[in-house]
């Protein structure tokens, strides 16, 4: 299977929202990254349910919907009902994590879980099994634009072995600093996901970019 391109929301232009949710629809993108941040979990706060809605409105594509919020389980079916496919929630926000990840399933979406560059990847064996998505972050969440950590390869390669060993299904996603010159690396190591919000939006052609990210 070829990987997955999740441009970044986050880095559109939010007074021209459409324009940009109809340039992924007519690339070659797969997926919509769209970032929730409340404030409080990270130093940052993006945009709520109106704008998710009217991404939605619009898109062709399934919303890989990151949240970067306390206690999740609040909102899961708020976020269905706003157009989520993939809800991600942080492991670092959730202490009843198989329950937040059940609840997700249970609303009928993909259940992701999101870890923090600190985090490391061999806390979620005993749930490896159960969760369609794991988002390696690969910069500290709150802010499009930051500079890749390197020790995030290694972070792939492990987490690769464990989801071989215990017969998962999850994807690797790759979220933060994504660029032309490490999405390669990222591939070899296992990645199947790659969020792109600079990368992509700051370009001067956002679909050629997206073209570029997805040639091995
Ligand atoms: C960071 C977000 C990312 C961000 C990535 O907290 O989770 O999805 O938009 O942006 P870039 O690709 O610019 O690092
Ligand atoms: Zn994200």
């Amino acid at each position: 299977m070829s990987h997955i391109i999740a441009p970044s929301i986050l880095s559109a232009d939010f007074a021209n929202l459409q324009r940009d949710v109809e340039m992924i629809n007519s690339s070659s993108a797969d997926w919509f990254h769209v970032d929730i941040m409340d404030g409080v979990f990270v130093p940052n706060i993006s945009f709520g349910f109106p704008v998710i809605k009217a991404i939605k409105k619009h898109a062709k594509k399934p919303l890989d919907v990151h949240l970067m919020i306390v206690d999740p389980d609040r909102y899961t079916q708020t976020f269905k009902d706003a157009g989520a496919d993939i809800l991600t929630v942080h492991y670092e926000a959730c202490p009843h994590l198989h329950r937040s990840i059940q609840n997700i399933k249970n609303c009928g979406m993909q259940a992701g879980v999101a870890l923090n560059p600190h985090t490391s990847v061999h806390l979620l064996e005993d749930i490896i099994a159960d969760i369609d998505l794991v988002c390696l972050m690969s910069v500290n969440p709150g802010f499009g634009g930051q500079k890749f950590i390197e020790n995030t390869y290694a972070k792939v390669k492990q987490l690769k072995q464990m989801i071989i060993s215990k017969n998962s299904k999850a994807k690797i996603e790759i979220d933060g600093g994504v660029d032309l010159n490490n999405y390669k690396k990222l591939l070899e190591c296992g990645a199947d996901v790659l969020v792109a919000g600079n990368t992509v939006f700051a370009s001067k052609d956002p679909a050629a970019t997206i073209k570029q990210l997805n040639t091995i």
